[in-house]
Order: structure tokens, then sequence, then C-alpha cells
């Protein structure tokens, strides 16, 4: 009796609140389902099967913890800072973009049927342009065409703003930078440049070349053409000295995480920017002992020897936007989620990293020194040391096949170019 009161009373609030529920889950549906659309293009037909739309409702449901799915209004650079109310125009835009009726895309959704042809309206805006010019936006259009969720605005590097950027602030390492707001406080505060500097950042066209580290590189003799570049991208430790017929000798910038980073001070080449990609949420306390020249104090927690001193000003330093990295595996890859935390198999390589950050920041991409040829186990497997192909492992932390397997898209539709054929 003393509980069946308060139960009823209960009940006659939730009645009301029961019949609210279902109209606004009613009326959810019915925006989940527009939602499920466009995350999922592999199902572009509007008339699906209601088991379809039941996953893909549970899908939508899901965003609202794993918002990776672009939440900025495309075309609008300042991107939307409450990913709660910047979801909903979204919808609308990408529905009227990209949705040509009849163009069937892959789970990722990628366009299936991939040339390299430009769409009409690209060769009209790129066709009067004289051979080899820098096309302004070129790389991006060319994404948009074959991954019509591509949403451009994403900055190369975290600046002081940095919190304000959707999708990233609710992720840890290496997804995103949560829990390591304070220590980038302080890394920026004495960093204090966010940009590729004055003379690259005011190009109006920038072509940028992404250098891996593949034995592929070796014997082309590709290095004056690489330093045609705007921006040229080195990655970890991989040396330009006694390379450069080769590799070229200009590096604009150096990506590396701990692990990675060149170790020998004397190895460091001049004139390029320190780029910091995290991985795990110790990998910033390292940074900040190498921004601020301090004494390491242990090395625990890293999976191999890192480097103790960086010989770079603070003002060449700079932190990669960990949305890089997100992308990557979860949108364009495929990685599995795993409740946003690394986990194996999940974890995109640098290579493939720096190739995202280019397709948001750059107007021409290329890349040379990528892929492996698994046919040829006695050739190099670095252009820098003679350790074989054959001695690659499976990887835990990567998934060299699936990642492959986007590359190839984007080599295929031309939105990059390979250089060396490696893709
Ligand atoms: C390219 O040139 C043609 C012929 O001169 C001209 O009609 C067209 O408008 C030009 N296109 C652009 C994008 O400038
Ligand atoms: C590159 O050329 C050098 C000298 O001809 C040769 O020793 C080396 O094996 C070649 N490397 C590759 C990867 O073909
Ligand atoms: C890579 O992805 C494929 C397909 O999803 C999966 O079968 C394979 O186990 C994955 N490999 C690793 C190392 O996670």
């Amino acid at each position: 009796m003393i509980i069946m009161k308060p139960a009823r009373k209960l009940l006659f609030v939730l009645c009301p609140m029961l019949v609210l529920g279902f109209i606004y889950y009613s009326s959810g549906k019915l925006h989940l389902h527009v939602w499920g659309q466009k995350q999922d293009n592999a199902s572009p037909q509007l008339k699906e099967p209601t088991v379809a739309m039941t996953a893909e409702t549970t899908a939508g449901v899901d965003a609202t913890t794993e918002p990776a799915v672009a939440s900025e209004p495309p075309k609008n650079p300042p991107p939307n800072p409450n990913p709660a109310t910047g979801r909903e125009p979204v919808v609308e835009t990408v529905l009227t973009e990209g949705q040509v009726v009849g163009q069937v895309y892959d789970k990722q959704g990628f366009l299936l049927k991939l040339d390299g042809k430009l769409p009409s309206e690209l060769q009209y805006k790129y066709g009067n342009l004289s051979e080899g010019a820098c096309k302004p936006g070129y790389a991006a259009a060319k994404m948009t065409s074959i991954y019509p969720k591509f949403m451009k605005p994403a900055p190369m590097f975290l600046d002081k703003n940095f919190k304000r950027l959707g999708k990233v602030n609710i992720y840890m390492p290496p997804f995103g930078f949560k829990t390591q707001e304070r220590i980038i406080d302080i890394i920026l505060t004495a960093t204090k440049n966010f940009g590729l500097g004055p003379e690259l950042d005011s190009l109006s066209c920038k072509k940028c070349v992404i250098i891996g580290n593949g034995g592929i590189l070796s014997n082309k003799s590709l290095g004056s053409h690489i330093d045609e570049y705007d921006v040229v991208v080195r990655l970890n430790e991989a040396p330009v000295s006694g390379f450069q017929k080769d590799v070229g000798s200009k590096t604009t910038i150096r990506i590396t995480y701990p692990e990675g980073a060149i170790q020998k001070p004397e190895r460091y080449e001049k004139d390029s920017l320190f780029v910091f990609s995290a991985f795990k949420p110790q990998d910033f306390r390292w940074l900040r002992q190498m921004v601020f020249k301090e004494k390491m104090r242990g090395a625990e927690g890293f999976w191999k020897s890192v480097a103790h001193y960086v010989p770079r000003e603070p003002t060449e330093m700079r932190i990669l936007n960990p949305y890089f990295i997100q992308e990557a595996a979860f949108q364009f890859i495929g990685l599995p989620l795993n409740n946003g935390l690394m986990g194996k198999g999940n974890i995109p390589t640098l290579g493939t990293v720096a190739i995202t950050m280019a397709l948001h920041n750059c107007d021409e991409v290329a890349v040379a020194g990528f892929g492996y040829d698994m046919n040829t186990p006695q050739a190099p497997l670095h252009y820098y040391e003679r350790v074989k192909m054959s001695a690659i492992k499976e990887s835990w932390t990567h998934n060299i096949s699936k990642e492959k397997e986007f590359l190839r898209k984007l080599v295929k539709a031309k939105v990059i170019a390979d250089l060396t054929n490696g893709i």
C-alpha cells in the first residue's frame, strides 16, 4: 500500500510523458531517417526497406555520441561551435548538394564508379588554365564529386580557439584532444604561430606533395620535381640528406609523433615546421617537454625510445589538428569506432593522415613513396635503409589493406596524383 501510492502518482506523471515522448520520437524518426540517409550513402535510393531503415535509425542515434559525421555547415568557413545546433542544417545541405539520382555509393560514401574524368562544371572552371598551372580548389572539388559528404573547412593546426572545434573536442587522442586541453593551452602560448607562415598562407593556390617513406622512391630521380611543390610534407625520421636526387631537398613541414621523431639533433633540417601528431595522451606531455626544452623524466608509455631534444624554436612547432586522424579512420577508411578509443586496427598511418590534412588545406595534392609491392619481398621497405619488404609485420594498430582501398579510390578518381605509382 505504501508503495502503491507513489507508484500511482508516478504513473500519472509518466503517462503524459510517454505520449509526449512518443510524439517526439516519431518526429525524430523522420528526421533520423533523413540523417541516416546522408550518413550512409551506400543506399542513397530513397525507397529503402524497413530493415535498412531500422539500421540507419540506430546509426542516427549513435551519431549523438559519435558525431564523427561532419557537423559543420559547408561553405561557411567558421565552423559552428555547437554540434547540437550545427547538425540540423547539414541534413538539407548535403541532401541538396551531391545526391544525384542514380549514383551509387559504397559503404563509406564514395561513388562506386570512379574514373579520372572531370565533372563538367570543373572542366569549365579549369579548362582554360595553362598546363601545369595550380588549379584553385581542385582537390576538394574532385573529392566532393566522389564523396559528397566532404566538408572542406578544417584547419591544419590547432590554434588558440581549438576548444571550439566540433568533433575533436569530445574524443580523446588520437581522435581528438579531450583531457589534454590544459596542456595544449600551455603549449600554444609558447608556439604563438598557427599557420604555415605568411608567404605560404597568402598563396591563392597551393600545390602540396606528401613524401611517403617507401623504397619505391628509390632511383626515380624525382627530387627536382618534388622541390617544385609549394608545400613538401615529410614524415617522421625520413632523411633528406644523401637522398636529394630521389626525394628532393625541400621540407616545408615534417609531421611526427614521439616515437617517430628524429633523435639526432644534427639531423633536423632548417626552415621546416616541426608538426606534432598525437596518438596517445602522454604524447602531449612529451611535446610540452620538447617545446619548453625540459629534461625528460622517464620514457614510460612509449613503445620505443623517443627524442629527448628537438632543436626547434617553439614558434617553429605546430600541433596537427586531430580531426584528420578521426576523419581518415572513421569516415574515409571505415575503421572500427571502438567507442572512440584507440583499438586494434583503427589507427590510420601517418601518411594517410597527412593526405587527409592536404585534402582540406591544399588546392592540389600529390603523393610519392606510398605503397608496398608485396610481390617483390626483396625490394627495400624504406628508401633510406636496407630493411626488406619481407620484414613487414602484421600491424596491430593499422589496417594497411583497408587503408589502401581508400587511397586507391583517391588515385583512381585523380583526387590525388601518385608520382611513384605505388598505390
Ligand atoms: C574559357 O575560354 C572560353 C573561350 O575563350 C570562354 O568562352 C570561357 O568563358 C572560358 N572559361 C572560363 C572559366 O574562363
Ligand atoms: C638503385 O640503384 C642503385 C645503383 O644503381 C642500386 O644499387 C640499387 O639496388 C637500386 N635500388 C632500387 C630500389 O632499385
Ligand atoms: C582489416 O579490416 C578487415 C575488413 O574489415 C578485417 O577483416 C581485418 O581483420 C582487419 N585487420 C586488422 C589488422 O584489423
